[in-house]
């Protein structure tokens, strides 16, 4: 009976076919159908289940694949690599950014140690996400660098537009959301010259659920996947492409206004009653603006006003 539902669910491979109509074509009951349903979970097909919708297959074949990602992507990108599994791309990148163009990229299905903001983990789990890191040299001021995230971040949000059709936003400085669900978190790392101040290299780490993961094992519950949310099923590469071109082109206008008009335009804060979370005090606040920096100009409660260039912020409903 189970190969019996693989097959009508591989026909009908990433598209939902109602538990109703397996049930009449097999004339079996949809108890027999959930139970079977479980048993291929169980052999590792992922297998989704929506309410009125009833099963989807999801395409278990979603490889990464370098060529196809550079042969979509312009020249700009240089030694783009796929590797099964790492600790985690940034270390990775880090570790010979002295010797790796600009450009230079470094994908992986898997991260045994990703890392977040602030010393905290991000969960990943093997072919269901978008490990990525950058590698960029940019030539800017040291007090231009956010503007790196805040490109990196406009990038995520349209090309999950481009390739899903959902309208996703960021949380400054770092995060994407879609309905108060985290999907995808930026972590910026430099290279500091020491003596001139000024930016040696900077990597750029990109990490988006993509595919559905068990919710349990988001510890914080607030992150989710873009699958979650969308009945279309997109191949990894497709997102990892259109992610890099758009990043490319923002990266090139980063001096332009239309780079933070975009990151206000998608801005999930603006204008929103927030709480800053500082190491030994937090306080409320208003976001009155994001500046051509991308820092956020906040008034406190007491009336006064701060400009934050990293601090740690949640939204007040
Ligand atoms: C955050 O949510 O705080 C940032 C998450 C950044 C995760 C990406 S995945 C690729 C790169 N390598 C890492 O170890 N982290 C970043």
């Amino acid at each position: 009976m189970k190969n019996k539902i693989l097959n009508i669910l591989i026909n009908n491979e990433n598209k939902y076919v109602s538990g109703e109509s397996i049930a009449n074509e097999l004339n079996v009951s949809r108890v027999s159908i959930s139970k079977n349903i479980k048993t291929l979970r169980n052999d590792g097909y992922v297998i989704l289940s929506k309410q009125n919708k009833g099963y989807m297959l999801i395409n278990e074949n979603d490889y990464l694949s370098d060529q196809y990602i550079k042969d979509n992507t312009d020249s700009f990108y240089k030694n783009i690599t796929v590797l099964d599994s790492t600790s985690s791309t940034n270390a990775d990148v880090k570790e010979h950014a002295s010797t790796l163009p600009e450009g230079s990229v470094l994908i992986s299905n898997n991260q045994l140690g990703g890392k977040g903001r602030n010393g905290r983990p991000f969960y990943c789990e093997k072919n269901k996400g978008i490990y990525m890191s950058v590698l960029l040299k940019p030539d800017i001021p040291l007090d231009l660098s956010l503007l790196i995230t805040a490109c990196a971040g406009v990038s995520i949000v349209e090309a999950i537009k481009d390739v899903y059709g959902i309208e996703t936003g960021i949380k400054w400085v770092n995060d994407i959301y879609y309905k108060n669900k985290k999907l995808a978190g930026i972590l910026c790392e430099a290279g500091i010259e020491l003596q001139s101040m000024s930016l040696e290299y900077m990597v750029v780490g990109i990490g988006i659920n993509v595919h559905h993961i068990n919710n349990s094992q988001f510890t914080d519950g607030i992150a989710s996947s873009i699958e979650d949310f969308t009945d279309t099923f997109r191949h990894r590469n497709d997102l990892i492409v259109s992610v890099l071109n758009h990043f490319h082109y923002n990266y090139k206008n980063i001096n332009n206004d239309s780079l933070i008009e975009k990151y206000k335009k998608y801005s999930i804060v603006l204008h929103k009653n927030i709480t800053v979370h500082e190491k030994n005090n937090t306080y409320n606040a208003y976001v009155e603006d994001i500046d051509n920096l991308a820092n956020l100009v906040i008034r406190k409660e007491d009336g006064t006003s701060v400009t934050l260039s990293g601090n740690e912020i949640s939204i007040r409903l």
